[in-house]
Parts: structure tokens; sequence; C-alpha cells
């Protein structure tokens, strides 16, 4: 059986074969301890983690002195927002509604252990009101984390706005820019960002690694103490493979982002058009403008995705939000933009990639419209 079409890039994506090849020989040839620079095998190690730092910073613009390595998001998440507010116990913390589980829950915790946390709401595509960051800001606060762009609806944020706003309070300002590095341009000057989260398995890097962005001076706790790696911010023996495929996806995401983006953005459209056009009662979640192009998240009225996925084995997609379905708890972010739990039950969402040809997009809308035209006429 062939395998099915893979429509969920929001979930992982495939590593990129150049990525692979750039590994590779970090497993087996060359496997020193980057923090043994006693012989060849760690200088070569560390040279090549350096080598990672440095093609982070240029993705980021920022130095290579601020980028740490981590084990992916949900790790660089939590030593952001929590090496923060531990700096100040019990101070002021603002987040979205529609944040990653990872950053939500993070931020949920420290509220039960005492820190007051504002959880903004958002507007019916998802956006972040920038004045409502202001509004919220309070002298004592610690941090602000709102996520660049959304992992269910693709709602790219207004980051510079909110970080202007963040800069002047003199809190510090946290984006998690795990669905959106490799797809809209970062830049952690222009948009005031303090903390920056991502992570290498969304561009074609290989699951398991990601990096933290610090801004240069700011000083945040190490939630666990080692052998001193990453400044001591971060320590354990450095992932040397990951680290270069990390490195070499994001330098590639880079090179080909505007192609990438166009053409990938062109296959949505022409799915969401074919979904549109065929079937009564789709709706699309998240905006029309400032939706990065691999998201489609649609409403189809009456049907639950669950069983129409059921239907469609030659598909990889998702129901609503891939990323928390291992919790069987309706989507934060649909409910967010007030999604009725019916409408939740109805969400389906493609995530479109970089190795996504228009035979597949067509072959696809194909697949859906006829499953729920049956699903729809009943047994
Ligand atoms: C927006 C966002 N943040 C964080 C994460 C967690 O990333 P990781 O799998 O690297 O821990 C994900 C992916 O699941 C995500 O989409």
């Amino acid at each position: 059986m062939a395998s099915p079409i893979y429509l969920d890039h929001h979930s992982t994506t495939p590593v990129d074969a150049r990525v692979l090849d750039a590994m590779l020989p970090w497993f087996s040839s060359e496997y020193g301890n980057a923090s043994n620079r006693t012989h060849a095998f760690g200088r070569n190690a560390s040279a090549a983690v350096e080598q990672a730092r440095e093609q982070l910073a240029r993705a980021l613009g920022a130095r290579y002195s601020e980028i740490y390595f981590t084990s992916g998001a949900t790790e660089s998440n939590a030593i952001a927002l929590q090496g923060a507010a531990r700096r100040a116990p019990g101070a002021h913390l603002v987040t979205s509604a529609i944040e990653h589980r990872s950053v939500l829950d993070a931020m949920r915790r420290l509220e039960r252990e005492g820190w007051r946390l504002t959880t903004l709401p958002v507007d019916r595509y998802g956006f972040v009101d920038p004045e409502e960051v202001q509004r919220a800001l309070r002298p004592d606060t610690v941090v602000v984390s709102v996520m660049a762009a959304n992992n269910e609806i693709g709602t790219i944020e207004p980051i510079a706005r909110i970080g202007a706003a963040v800069r002047r309070s003199g809190a510090l300002f946290h984006v998690d820019a795990t669905q959106a590095l490799g797809r809209v341009p970062i830049d952690v000057e222009a948009m005031s960002i303090d903390l920056l989260s991502l992570s290498a398995h969304k561009l074609h890097g290989p699951k398991g690694v990601g990096a933290l962005y610090v801004r240069r001076r700011v000083q945040i706790d190490a939630l666990v103490e080692g052998g001193g790696q990453e400044r001591g911010l971060r320590p354990g023996t450095l992932n040397v493979p990951g680290i270069v495929g990390l490195g070499t996806a994001c330098e590639l995401a880079l090179q080909s982002m505007h192609e990438d983006g166009d053409r990938i953005a062109a296959l949505r459209d022409r799915l969401q058009q074919r979904l549109l056009e065929a079937l009564d009662g789709v709706a699309v979640n998240g905006p029309m403008r400032d939706r990065i192009a691999a998201n489609l998240s649609v409403t189809i009225d009456g049907v639950d995705a669950d069983a129409l996925l059921l239907g469609l084995p030659g598909l990889a997609l998702s129901a609503g939000a891939a990323c928390s379905s291992l919790q069987a708890k309706p989507s934060h972010v649909l409910e967010a933009i007030g999604a009725t739990q019916a409408g939740i039950a109805a969400v389906l969402r493609f995530g479109i990639g970089r190795g996504n040809t228009l035979d597949e997009i067509e072959q696809a809308a194909h697949c859906v419209i006829e499953r729920v035209r049956r699903l729809r006429r009943g047994p």
C-alpha cells in the first residue's frame, strides 16, 4: 500500500536529506563530547556546535552568544518562563489564551505557586491585541509570552507591536516561534524580543533538539544543575548530531523561505478553494491574511472530524490540534476563537509542507470532498 499523503506539517516535518547528510558523521566517526576539548574529537564536535550556533543567530538577527541549545521548544519555553519568573517571586505574568500547552501549563503552574497571571483573550481570528497587552502590563510584570504563529489556525501575531509595548514597560518579552521560524521572518532586534523558543523538527530538522534565544544581559535561572554546559543555563552533554541538524535545517529554511512560502501558499489556497467550492457549510478558522502559508483549518458542519479521518486512510492530517491529541481535551485555541463544542469536533487541520505537490493536494481535496458527501448522506 502506498504511504499516506502527509499533510500534518504543524505536528512535525520529515528531516531534509541535506540535514540528514550533515548530521550523519556526528553519530559515528565524529563522536566527540563537545565539552571536552583536550583532543581532536571534542574540539571538532565543539566547532560543529559553534557553527550551528552561528547559523541560528543569523536566522534570528541575534549574536551567537545569545543562543542556548535545548531538547526542543517545550524545554525552551519552560526555561524561559520559569527561569524568568523565579527571579521575581509572586510577580505578574502575561500570556495569551491560544499559546501551546507548554506555555499555558507552565504559566498556570506558576500561578498555583503564587505568581499572578493575566491570560489575554484573542479575537475570532486568533489575534492578540497589542493595546490589550499594553493595558495588562503592571509595574511588577516580569514576563509576557505571546507566540509568533499559532499551531492550529496559523495566526501570525503582531509581535513587533507587542514587543514595543513590553519593552517600554521593562518586562521581558518571550516569543514561542516554533511554528514561525522558517515560515515568516523573525528579527529579535526589530521585534524587541528578549527570549525566544524554537524547535528543529518543525523545520525539516530532527526531533528532540531546539534552542532558546536569551538577549544579552537578561538574567534567568537554570532549571537543572549539571556540568556547566550552555553556560550553566542548560547543562547536560550536548546532542551534537541534533544541533548540527538544527543549524543546517535553519539555514536551509531561511534560504528557501520566500520560495517555499509562495509555493506552499498556492497549494493551500487551491485546497481551500476546492473545499469551499465543492462543499456547503465549510468555514476557514483563523485569518485570511497574516496566516502562515502552511495552515488550513476548516470546520465542516455536521461532520465528526475523527469519523472523517477514519475513512481517509490515504491522508495523514489532524482533527483539531495534533500537538495536544495525547490529551482528550477539546482544543483551547478553537474555544478561544469562539468555537462551540460541536464546531470543534468538526475541525480538520491541514499542514502543508515543502515536499507536497499539486497532485497530492488535488487528491487530498477529492478524498475529503467524497468522504464528507458520503458521511452527510448517512448510512
Ligand atoms: C507552538 C508550539 N510550541 C511548542 C511546541 C513544542 O515543541 P517540541 O515538540 O519541540 O517540544 C510545539 C509543537 O508541538 C508548538 O507547535
